[in-house]
């Protein structure tokens, strides 16, 4: 781990309050306390690795990617989830730091949880375009692209920077009450692929009409309060109601599909019919 940004002599010192819990043990939760050098951009996962650096290495982490990209570093930081890799010490303003295991989640160890029940949600969502053309997938019958103008993309986009780190998950006072709900990120996932228009499965509104599905949201906007990507599933969720109430008519036109050549295509990218 690279600590020179910890290590410069103009540091300043946090209070790191760190959750542990061991499912395997039956001794019970703590928190433990340590005091960690920090500069203006060293984030709670850095401190955290410094932890397991120099004081207590069994303290339990997951992280990957140090970008807000791989979702795998959330937790609750003060109370509120958010993803350790993008959350500065010296943006917090606070002398103690207290970092959680995301709730609605099983604990692992310490700031693991377990994800099992999350994605679950997310595959009962079929995740994927899903086309009535099984020659698409021949590709001995040639290669196919699907033609979506700007606007079309813009219909789904936003959702689909979803990374699946499980804030919104964590914040939902819904999934709190009920395990069975989908919650927020499977719901705005449903959405993406209900509004691209290569997708052309029938069956997307009625695997979320269910008691505990869609209509179990009660809108508390915490989810699109926490996400750190801006997919705002709160509004995946109303749109996808508007359609299953009427309130919005679902003229989806089919992305029109274009055979590319192969080897012998010399468009340069460009579309070809
Ligand atoms: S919708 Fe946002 S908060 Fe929820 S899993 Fe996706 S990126 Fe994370
Ligand atoms: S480590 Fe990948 S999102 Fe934080």
């Amino acid at each position: 781990m690279n600590n020179t940004a910890i290590d410069n002599k103009n540091e300043q010192k946090i209070t790191l309050k760190v959750y542990r819990e061991n499912r395997g043990q039956d001794s019970g939760s703590h928190h433990d306390t340590f005091e960690v050098p920090y500069k203006k951009w060293t984030t709670v996962l850095d401190a955290l690795l410094y932890v397991k650096s120099y004081m207590d290495p069994s303290v339990a982490i997951r992280y990957s990617c140090r970008m807000a990209s791989c979702g795998s570093c959330g937790m609750k930081i003060n109370g509120v989830p958010k993803l350790a890799c993008y959350t500065k010490i010296s943006e917090l303003e606070k002398s103690t730091i207290e970092c959680e295991p995301l709730s609605n989640f099983p604990i692992i160890r310490d700031l693991v949880t377990d994800f099992s029940r999350f994605f679950n949600h997310h595959k009962s969502m079929q995740p994927y375009i899903q086309t009535n053309d099984s020659t698409e997938a021949d590709t001995s019958k040639g290669t196919f692209s699907f033609y979506q103008s700007p606007e079309d993309v813009d219909k789904y986009l936003q959702f689909s920077y979803c990374i699946n780190c499980g804030l919104c998950y964590s914040a939902c006072p819904t999934v709190g009450t009920d395990l069975n709900f989908p919650g927020p990120q499977a719901l705005a996932q449903q959405y993406r692929y209900f509004a691209d228009t290569r997708d052309e499965s029938k069956k997307r509104l009625d695997i979320v009409d269910d008691r505990h599905g869609i209509w179990r949201c009660h809108f508390a906007g915490s989810c699109s309060k926490v996400c750190p990507k801006g997919v705002d599933p709160a509004l995946g969720i109303q749109l996808l109601r508007s359609y299953m109430l009427g309130i919005s008519k679902n003229d989806k036109v089919p992305a029109k599909k274009i055979e590319v050549n192969g080897n012998n295509n010399n468009n340069n990218g460009a579309d070809t019919e």
